[in-house]
């Protein structure tokens, strides 16, 4: 970020508070920044603060005509490299939909000729909102970048997206709007589930599929790489969390299904996992050896690739894997109707041993079916992550 300029909009929230690490953290990067309160941000943060840590001046009021004179609110809004909004209120993203310029933070925000990133930050109840919902739809159809809020427990009590996501990684959001190909998922949130699941027989005993979850692991990583926000919902593997992945345990398919419903909304899902098609009836206590072979009570598992692709919150881009020990190709093409979702990514595992540093793959989408060479999982995760920059970013 060396040398970018960035005019940081703060809006009025609970959340307002962190952008003062954000300013931190831009300046450590190399950029400089350029601070503007709106009147209700400033009943969270103090323009001296703000001037302390920017060392530059705090802009505050439309009419401080003194400030006309020697800065006009145009020029403020056009000479920075971006304008960041953190964190947007829901009425500022409201006024911004609309083209209400009312301020000195909404009229810079109309007036500039820059590209403009909004990290909004609001009760989950006001996120969930249709006006927001249209609102934000609005923005990101006029080209701004929107964040997705985070999810977790809330200022207010409640629990659910609506978190101003952490100062870095707005500035690693930043850092790829200012170079977009360097980071091309940036602001996108990808699902991925890897590994296999227990289902418990007993409190000893488990039903499992053989998967080493390096497949699904190394896609995470080239997910995170390329920028997107990545949740890893990993079932029992003994692999380290690659970085910049939000990794989620869970043991069982029900468990792994409820992480999955709660990781949305997400922009991209690769559901790799290898998940039990079947759970039974776990017993208590520890079965008897000398008793002979358990009764088992089997159940249907659910099918979390098909559920998610039927929901209401289907993520833009739903990639299922299919392990195959013939006709992988064929037998991918079917799953991927089957399914309901966009490309299935079908194993051939005829000859490779599970749990191996390669793969041979078939990319299958709506177009038909290509053929990749063996090669490094690694190099499958990253090829990958190239067609869903290109699909979702068009590069
Ligand atoms: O039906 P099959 O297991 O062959 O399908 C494989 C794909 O479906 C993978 O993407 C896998 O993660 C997903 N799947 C699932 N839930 C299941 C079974 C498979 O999400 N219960």
């Amino acid at each position: 970020m060396n040398g970018k300029r960035i005019l940081l909009i703060i809006g009025g929230g609970i959340a307002a508070y962190k952008s003062c690490e954000l300013v931190r953290v831009l300046r450590r990067r190399g950029a400089s920044v350029r601070c503007v309160v709106t009147a209700s941000g400033q009943k969270f943060v103090t323009p001296m603060t703000l001037a302390a840590l920017s060392e530059d001046k705090v802009y505050t009021d439309l009419f401080d005509l003194k400030d006309e004179a020697e800065m006009g609110h145009i020029q403020l809004s056009r000479q920075a490299d971006l304008v960041v909004v953190a964190p947007a209120t829901a009425d500022l993203m409201a006024k911004m939909a609309a083209g209400i310029a009312d301020d000195l933070a909404t009229t810079l925000l109309l007036a500039t000729d820059k590209p403009v990133l909004v990290a909004p930050a609001m009760n989950v109840r006001m996120w969930d909102h249709p006006a927001t919902r249209r609102n934000v739809a609005t923005l990101r159809a006029d080209g701004l970048t929107v964040l997705n809020p985070d999810e977790g427990p809330m200022a207010c009590g409640e629990f659910g997206p609506g978190r101003l996501p952490d100062p870095e990684a707005i500035a690693d959001a930043i850092a790829a709007q200012l170079d977009p190909a360097a980071k091309p998922l940036a602001g996108k949130h990808a699902l991925v589930t890897a590994g296999p699941t227990h289902e418990p027989i007993d409190p000893v005993r488990v039903i499992a599929n053989r998967s080493s979850g390096l497949q699904g692991f190394a896609i995470a990583e080239a997910l995170a790489k390329a920028g997107a926000r990545v949740t890893l919902v990993a079932g029992p593997v003994s692999l380290p969390t690659p970085a910049g992945v939000h990794r989620v345990d869970v043991e069982t398919a029900a468990q792994m299904a409820a992480a999955v419903d709660a990781a949305l909304p997400a922009d991209i899902a690769v559901m790799v996992a290898a998940v039990a098609d079947w759970r039974v009836d776990a017993a208590p206590a520890k079965l008897k050896k000398e008793a002979g072979p358990p009764q088992l009570n089997w159940q249907k598992n659910p099918d979390i690739l098909a559920t998610l692709c039927a929901s209401a919150q289907r993520p833009g881009l739903v990639i299922g894997f299919a392990a195959e020990t013939e006709n992988a190709a064929d037998q991918g093409a079917a799953k991927r109707v089957r399914k309901g979702c966009d490309w299935i990514v079908a194993n051939d595992v005829s000859q490779d041993p599970m749990g191996g540093a390669q793969n041979r793959v078939h990319l299958i989408h709506a177009d038909g079916t290509e053929n990749w060479d063996r090669m490094d999982k690694t190099q499958v995760a990253q090829m990958l992550v190239q067609r869903i920059s290109d699909a979702l970013c068009g590069n």
